[in-house]
């Protein structure tokens, strides 16, 4: 597996892959790869030709009062992981390779990032779609992927690529799980003991809101019961639950529509957790 640190790499490696017209496929990460990340590469490597990776804390998307100074890093375990799955090459870019001084410009799709997560993380989403528009422009690749996990990240993105006519195909793929349901998350590792037994209430609270989506009336009735669940759980201060259409984010209006996702942010102690699922 070829590690690229600058730029220059990147473009020297993908030269002759274009030339080749072979397809690119490409996973953006931040790094502390667990099993979510890797699946996104296995789906990859069957549709792709070259598959790459990237691991790059990015500053841009982190508030002042969040965790990047202390956010999981691994970079060996990374390696060894992505090896494993026969990934071509990993580009692994310091900071000032992305944000080098006196950088002014910045990506921002309206709307969609002030919702959800974007209330409370301003900024978070423009963090986000500036760094994987610099990614899309660096790597040149044909296919990305990313995780049905952070699915507001994905509909943002998509809607930049489409916005600005990006030649790249955005791919989504499913939610990895613990064995009790908790979505795997680089940030799992902050939770306690305590803590980390009471986070599968997430889980189980949308299965039970998907199993019984037809004994409800209304949106604001599921989601009541929903709150109550989670609830339960004392350690859990739900920061929102809502439900959403899966295509744009819009409000749900009657429960009878097709793609309604339940998504959903609650703390447990200082650790922020998302997660979501199509109940319909
Ligand atoms: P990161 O949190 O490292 O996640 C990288 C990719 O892995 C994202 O597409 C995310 O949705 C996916 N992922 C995380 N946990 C997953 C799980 N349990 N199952 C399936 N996929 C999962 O998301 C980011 O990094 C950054 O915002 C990034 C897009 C790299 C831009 O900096």
């Amino acid at each position: 597996m070829k590690i690229l640190k600058t730029i220059s790499e990147v473009k020297e490696y993908i030269k002759p892959l274009k030339l080749k017209d072979q397809i690119i496929g490409f996973v953006p990460t931040m790094g502390a790869l667990h099993d979510g990340h890797i699946a996104l590469g296995e789906e990859a490597r069957y549709e792709c030709d070259c598959l790459i990776y990237s691991i790059f804390v990015n500053p841009t998307q982190f508030g002042p009062n969040e965790d990047l100074d202390k956010y999981p890093r691994d970079l060996d375990g990374d390696i060894a992981k992505l090896e494993a799955i026969d990934v071509d090459a990993v580009f692994i870019p310091d900071r000032s390779v992305i944000y080098p001084e006196n950088y002014k410009t910045y990506v921002k799709v309206d709307e969609l990032g002030n919702i959800l997560c974007g209330k409370s993380r301003v900024d978070h989403f423009q963090g986000v779609t500036t760094v994987v528009s610099k990614l899309f422009n660096i790597v040149q690749c044909d296919e990305a992927y990313f995780g049905k996990k952070d699915i507001q990240q994905f509909i943002i993105l998509k809607k930049m690529v489409e916005d600005l006519n990006m030649p790249v195909k955005m791919i989504s793929v499913d939610t990895v799980r613990e064995d009790d349901g908790l979505a795997k998350s680089s940030r799992n590792t902050y939770l306690s003991a305590d803590e980390r037994a009471a986070a599968p209430v997430l889980y189980r609270s949308m299965v039970t809101a998907k199993k019984n989506i037809d004994l409800y009336f209304s949106p604001e009735e599921l989601i009541e019961d929903v709150h109550t669940m989670i609830s339960m759980e004392p350690l859990a201060k739900i920061e929102y639950i809502e439900l959403r259409r899966y295509n744009d984010l819009s409000e749900v209006e009657d429960l009878s529509e097709e793609g309604i996702l339940l998504i959903l942010a609650v703390r447990f102690g200082t650790t922020r957790l998302i997660d979501n699922m199509l109940l319909r």
